[in-house]
This record gives structure tokens, C-alpha cells and sequence, in this order.
């Protein structure tokens, strides 16, 4: 008779055997599985675990702060906040084309997580949070269909390359297995419920040049659309919602005065597996209510769209 509970109890016995003593590194992106991962590994192994959370500042408002608390201060993790702000930024500046943002921020990513990694003791093993899905994938498709669109963004390879032996406590398990996992193991609902967000973060929301300006106006907004989300009770019917900053301003009027600012475009989606997707449909009372409150509290944004197009033949996000 299988349980949760049950499983928790072996997966811990499962990564003792298979660690021993030695210690364990974590690339911890704030998602639910690598999030699971953790707890999980943390429960077997205690501080034989370090977690890495790198800090690419692409992240949503606060993120960084709320994943690192989290972790740190409430569960009690080795967690380095890897702030390399401004190693992505330099690099990414001046790019707009879209593969090309995702390979440098991919590079720096695995470049970064290696040195942080070199500088904990004898680490012999790099924990990853792969689920079964992503097992199936990886040997049919070799990545999954959509890969083979967009240079999807993960650490495949460094394991090899650092001499890691690898550590994949959710290989067994779906999503949802993962999430009830997760529960188990204590992490706040909220949390586990999260909607997913893409490795390369931002910056793939960010059509065009990505600045510092733009990255600031980006936060704001999608802060202010998902707390609109939450306060109607729209969450958790939406497989994933978020604003995206266009490359272009547009002339508007504020009280007597003339604005030049940027557009931008909401979005919304409902999907099973993130393969296809619907948008969600918002009544006109919600998108007009949250069109109003970005442009009067975000400086910068005088114009919102919302993106009503479906995948296939879109993408979920806009790069
Ligand atoms: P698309 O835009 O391809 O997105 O329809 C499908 C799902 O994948 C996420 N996504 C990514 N996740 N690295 C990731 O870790 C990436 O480069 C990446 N690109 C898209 C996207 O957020 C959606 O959930």
C-alpha cells in the first residue's frame, strides 16, 4: 500500500546509501523541484548538503530574498547566494537576439555554479531535482519536443565535467507526486504551488535589449498582475501568468501631460504539461482593473496588452 509517507521514508534511506559521508551540492532555482530536492536531501543528509542559488538578476521582485530566507532561515539550509548580477547583465548587454541570451546565460550559469562549487570541501556528488517525465524525455525525444525549439536551460553535462556523481531523488515521480512530496516534507503551500519559471528567467520576458531600466519596470509590472491574480482567486486555475516588456514606447496622456513610455503585454495560460496551452479568460472587469493599476503605479508603463494566443501556434513565453 503505497503513501507519501512511505516513499519519503525510503527516498531518505535511498540517498544515504547511495552518499554516505560525503557531501552533496544543489543548484537551488527557487522552482518546486529542484525546491523538493532539497528538503528531501536535506532530511537524509543534514549539512552534508550545500545549496547554491544562483542569483542572476533576472529574477522576479524579491525573489532571491524569499528563496534564500526561505531555505536559510526557516529550514534551515547551507544555502551561498551566488549574486552575479552583474557578470549576466555586462554580458547580456547590447543582445536582443533570443537563442543568443539564452546561451550566455547558460554558459555563465554552469560557470558560475562551478565556482561556487569548487569552493565547498570535497564534494562528490551534485543532487538534481530531474522528475520522470524529464527520464522519459531525455532517452525518446533526447530533451523533449520543445528543446529542440528554444535551447532549454539546465546543468546536463556538469556532472561529467566536474567529476560529480549525480543524485536524483524525484527521478521516480510526476509533478503532482513531486508537490505532494513537497507538503510532506513541509514546504508552505504557497510555495509548492507556484507557477514555473524559466531558468533564463527575465530575460526571455524581455523582448530586445534587456536593460536595467526595463528589468525594474518588468518587476513592478508583474508584480502588480500577479498580486491582481491572487486577490481574485485566479492562481491556481493558471498553469502560468506573467508580464512581458515590449522593445517599444508609445505616446499617451497622464492628467495635462504627454507620456513616452513602454508597452507591455500580459499573459496568461492554462496547460497540462506546458506542451499546449490556452490563454485564460480573464473577464473584462479583471483586465481593466489591472490595466489600470500597473499604469498608475508602474513609471515607465503607460500602455497593456493582453496576449491571446494560444500554443501552437505560439510559445508560452514571448522568446
Ligand atoms: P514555451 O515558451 O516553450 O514554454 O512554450 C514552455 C514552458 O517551458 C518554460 N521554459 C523554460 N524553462 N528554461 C526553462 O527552464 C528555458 O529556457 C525555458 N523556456 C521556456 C516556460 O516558462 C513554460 O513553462
Amino acid at each position: 500500500d503505497w503513501t507519501m509517507a512511505g516513499y519519503r521514508e525510503q527516498a531518505i534511506a535511498a540517498i544515504r546509501d547511495q552518499v554516505g559521508d560525503k557531501n552533496v551540492i544543489c543548484a537551488l532555482s527557487g522552482g518546486v523541484d529542484s525546491s523538493v530536492a532539497a528538503a528531501l536531501l536535506h532530511e537524509a543528509i543534514g549539512d552534508q548538503l550545500t545549496c547554491v542559488f544562483v542569483d542572476h538578476g533576472l529574477l522576479r521582485l524579491h525573489e532571491a530574498e524569499e528563496v534564500v530566507g526561505m531555505f536559510r532561515d526557516h529550514m534551515n539550509l547551507s544555502v551561498i547566494h551566488a549574486d552575479e548580477s552583474e557578470l549576466f547583465l555586462g554580458e547580456l548587454e547590447g543582445v536582443s537576439d533570443p537563442e543568443t541570451k539564452r546561451k550566455i546565460i547558460g554558459r555563465l550559469f554552469i560557470d558560475v555554479f562551478q565556482k561556487y562549487a569548487n569552493q565547498i570541501d570535497g564534494a562528490e556528488f551534485l543532487a538534481q531535482g530531474t522528475l520522470y517525465p524529464d527520464v522519459i524525455e531525455s532517452v525518446s525525444f533526447s530533451g523533449g519536443p520543445s528543446a529542440t525549439i528554444k535551447s532549454h536551460h539546465n546543468v546536463g553535462g556538469l556532472p561529467e565535467k566536474m567529476g560529480l556523481k549525480l543524485v536524483e531523488p524525484l527521478r521516480e515521480l510526476f509533478k503532482d507526486e513531486v508537490r505532494a512530496l513537497g507538503r510532506e516534507l513541509g514546504l508552505p503551500d504557497h510555495f509548492i504551488a507556484r507557477h514555473p519559471f524559466p531558468g533564463p528567467g527575465l530575460a526571455i520576458r524581455c523582448p530586445g535589449e534587456i536593460t536595467r531600466e526595463k528589468l525594474e519596470i518588468l518587476r513592478q509590472a508583474d508584480a502588480i498582475y500577479i498580486d491582481q491574480i491572487r486577490r481574485h482567486g485566479l492562481y491556481d486555475a493558471i498553469w502560468q501568468a506573467f508580464v512581458a516588456i515590449l522593445p517599444v514606447r508609445t505616446v499617451g496622456v497622464m492628467g495635462d501631460g504627454r507620456t513616452y513610455d513602454f508597452a507591455c503585454a500580459l499573459r496568461a495560460v492554462t496547460s497540462v504539461d506546458g506542451m499546449t496551452a490556452d490563454y485564460y479568460p480573464f473577464s473584462h472587469e479583471f483586465l481593466g482593473e489591472t490595466a489600470t493599476r500597473i499604469i498608475n503605479e508602474v513609471q515607465g508603463i503607460n500602455r497593456v496588452t493582453y496576449d491571446i494566443t494560444s500554443k501552437p501556434p505560439g510559445t508560452i513565453e514571448w522568446e
